[in-house]
């Protein structure tokens, strides 16, 4: 793919243009077709910095960099000198001074990645693996890939149902993201009341707190996990509630379109948003989604680092 199509940094899906998300998801089916050169990244040094825990986003990027060549450093934070109070950014200086050029990072605070991102050379590269409830492009990238794949290119007819913990999820955050410069026909959000933003996260989208509504007719239903090391005490009365409101069964699932898709970035709290059933079952694309994610950070890595 064309370099020019991406910024420097991977940092979000904000004001991604079509032509580059566009660009990204074709050169991501190309890689999970099979399609690619093991020497891509040859010499190039990536490393995993992730001070939050990981086991898809992880191991994806580690394995991505790998089939494309690359010299992969994983960063452990707990048995790094962070636990001696190192910052992150003395961290990241002196991993680029020993030659790493990429940095897939995870934090805690929103916009760690994007302050990260002022500090590094020309050269550096960084993608943003989750930063607090602000971003997760790459589950966006991958999310909209898993849904090309099974409702094909157009989404202007498509109508999409987010349901849950909308409020601390950076999931849904890069979804309405990419959903919205793909022009998906309707977006619809369900979740309790506590549980979805009022700060226009959501404008434009049909807001609802009755999920058996929410789902009518829907194509995709995309399920979202409780964010509960995110949220304050009380804002879920109970688990059992809020699976008997909000939870997706076979039964409520009946409601969605007959070819309706599932999907749920995990890790999953099976029982509470998701019955085994609807998760292990025909229409889920939940594994599906994961092996999307090793192509699409393959695509992301290419496109920042191969210049
Ligand atoms: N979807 C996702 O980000 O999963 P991990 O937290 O396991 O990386």
């Amino acid at each position: 793919m064309n370099n020019t199509h991406l910024p420097r940094h991977l940092l979000t899906l904000d004001g991604l243009p079509f032509d580059a998300l566009d660009a990204l998801l074709t050169r991501a089916q190309a890689f999970a077709d099979g399609h690619y050169d093991r020497r891509a990244l040859d010499g190039i040094a990536v490393c995993t910095l992730f001070f939050e825990p990981s086991t898809r986003t992880r191991m994806s990027f580690t394995l991505a960099a790998q089939r494309l060549g690359a010299d992969v450093l994983n960063f452990d934070a707990s048995t790094s000198s962070t636990r001696k109070g190192e910052t992150a950014l003395d961290t990241l200086k002196n991993l680029e001074a020993m030659g790493v050029r990429g940095f897939v990072i995870r934090h805690h605070e929103d916009g760690a990645v994007a302050a990260l991102s002022q500090h590094v050379e020309l050269g550096t590269a960084l993608v943003n693996a989750g930063d607090g409830r602000s971003a997760h492009p790459t589950q966006g990238l991958l999310d909209m890939l898993t849904l090309r794949q099974a409702k094909g290119h157009d989404f202007s007819k498509l109508k999409v149902a987010i349901v849950g913990d909308v409020k601390h999820s950076r999931v849904a955050r890069s979804d309405l993201q990419a959903l919205r410069t793909l022009g998906t026909g309707e977006i619809r959000v369900c979740g309790p009341a506590s549980l979805l933003p009022n700060d226009g996260t959501l404008d434009g989208c049909v807001v609802s707190h009755d999920l058996d509504a929410a789902l009518d007719g829907v194509d995709a239903a995309m399920m979202l996990r409780l964010q509960r090391e995110r949220m304050e005490e009380g804002l879920v009365a109970s688990l059992d509630d809020y699976h008997r409101e909000f939870g997706l069964t076979a039964q409520r699932l009946t409601r969605a379109a007959p070819d309706a898709v599932v999907m749920h970035p995990g890790p999953i709290n099976r029982g509470v948003e998701i019955t085994d059933e609807v998760a292990d079952g025909p229409q889920s694309l939940i594994l599906r989604q994961v092996s999307n994610g090793v192509a699409v950070r393959m695509a992301v890595l290419e496109a920042l680092l191969r210049g």
